[in-house]
């Protein structure tokens, strides 16, 4: 705690879902503590390295601990001088090792390469950390994570919901997530978890950078999943969605309830508005897992794919 309260700037490197999960931390991090945060796809830091900060502190983010992207990016910040901290799910690996600080996901070992837990767990121990960071608060963090716990439970309680979301709606090779916000992050995120498992070509975008080109791909029958979970881009979102309904897309809306409209596929209940993206994710999550099923996948070993990727 006490290396991130002394940064005047934090970088958080990471891959894959792993940095997805660092852009909803980004948001805590200024949100709750005001410090400024960037977040970096490793693989790209190490050889195209920013300015960096006068006091910086690099967080890895890796559920193996064991990346090697993100590992270059330890060893050329060690060089340099500037501490670190690894936020891992395997103890006693590599980039826990090596970096002055480790804190633990403790989400239990993730067996599918597909990374689902680790993600939730990512952005959790972010928000507890920013939370710590900032000290006192209106926000009671414990509170507020134990009613995302519920709704958590309540969305895996309605499967049927999602694999019917699966059939009729991902019928296409492509697909688009969008979203405003956070939304765009869990966006990112829905859409590699779709690709990784169920090989649908998909895209996650900023909604409103829609209609600056990517908006041409959208044809008759077009699968489009937004998600709404912020009210002050509620509105904004939703006329991204009419756009592209109007292109033919078949469209889908995940919502807060308290942002919901009756047409809305499905309707999520409220958490604070930081945590949006521990719930929002989750139909998205299930949505992946039943198109994969649906198309015979196997859903544990994706091709192509490993659990750690050790090379550069
Ligand atoms: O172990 P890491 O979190 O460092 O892995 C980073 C990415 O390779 C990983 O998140 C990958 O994107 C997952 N397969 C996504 O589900």
């Amino acid at each position: 705690m006490k290396a991130v309260k002394e940064a005047d700037r934090l970088y958080i490197i990471a891959a894959g879902t792993s940095m997805h999960a660092g852009f909803v931390g980004k948001q805590m991090f200024e949100q709750l503590a005001g410090i400024p945060t960037e977040v970096h796809i490793s693989s790209e830091f190490v050889y195209n390295t920013p300015v960096i900060s006068k006091k910086p502190l690099f967080i890895f983010i890796s559920q193996s601990g064991e990346t090697a992207d993100s590992r270059a990016v330890l060893v050329k910040i060690k060089q340099l001088g500037y501490p670190s901290l690894t936020i891992t799910n395997v103890p006693g690996l590599t980039l826990s090792r090596e970096a002055d600080h480790t804190l633990l996901l403790y989400a239990g070992p993730e067996i599918a390469v597909a990374s689902t837990k680790a993600y939730t767990a990512q952005v959790a121990v972010q928000a507890v950390l920013a939370a710590k960071v900032a000290g006192k608060t209106d926000l009671d963090l414990s509170r507020e994570l134990a009613i995302v716990a519920n709704v958590m439970e309540s969305i895996t309680d309605h499967k049927e919901q999602y694999d019917a979301i699966a059939k009729d709606y991902l019928t296409q090779r492509n697909c688009f997530y969008i979203g405003r916000h956070v939304d765009y992050y869990v966006a990112l995120e829905a859409a590699l978890k779709l690709k990784e498992i169920s090989y649908i070509q998909t895209e996650g975008f900023a909604a409103g950078e829609l209609k600056h080109g990517t908006i041409a791909l959208i044809e008759k029958g077009t699968p489009v999943i937004a998600i709404v979970s912020q009210e002050s881009v509620n509105l904004n979102t939703r006329s991204n969605v009419k756009e592209v309904k109007a292109r033919g897309a078949n469209t889908v809306i995940i919502s807060l309830r308290s942002l919901s409209s009756e047409t809305d596929q499905i309707v999520i209940d409220d958490v604070h508005p930081l945590l949006t993206p521990l719930v929002t994710v989750v139909p998205t999550q299930l949505i992946s897992y039943y198109a994969a099923l649906h198309r015979g996948f196997d859903i544990d070993k994706p091709r192509n794919l490993a659990k750690s990727v050790t090379v550069e």
